[in-house]
């Protein structure tokens, strides 16, 4: 599978989440504050809660539900009750798009 276009870098707000679901895998796509785009699966570890109704700081986001933090970079949750990572996507921007293949997920 090639990756698909998922939205527009100018549809991203800096530390707003939006999902996405390229062939129907749920995905967060994340701003952060020096402009970097980050995708993560985003069904939270711990329950089915949506990463994308989550607060970002820094590089991170927190599930809304039980407070884990998971980070944008590795995908691994920064403290309890989720223990398990999220899948990390590699983001690719082609002018205003930005293209997520949901097959392919970082080693980390
Ligand atoms: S559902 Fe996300 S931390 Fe509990």
């Amino acid at each position: 599978m090639s990756a698909e276009r998922v939205c527009g870098v100018s549809e991203l707000e800096q530390d707003m989440p939006i999902r996405v679901e390229p062939s129907g895998v749920p995905i967060t796509v994340i701003k952060d504050a020096e402009g970097v785009i980050h995708a993560i699966g985003d069904t939270c570890t711990h329950g089915e809660i949506s990463l994308s109704e989550g607060f970002v700081e820094g590089d991170t986001v927190e599930c809304w539900a039980h407070g884990s933090a998971f980070s944008l970079l590795t995908g691994k949750p920064g403290n309890l009750p989720a223990y398990e990572p999220v899948p990390v996507y590699i983001v690719e921007i082609d002018g205003d798009d930005v293209l997520i293949d949901p097959t392919v997920t970082k080693e980390i």
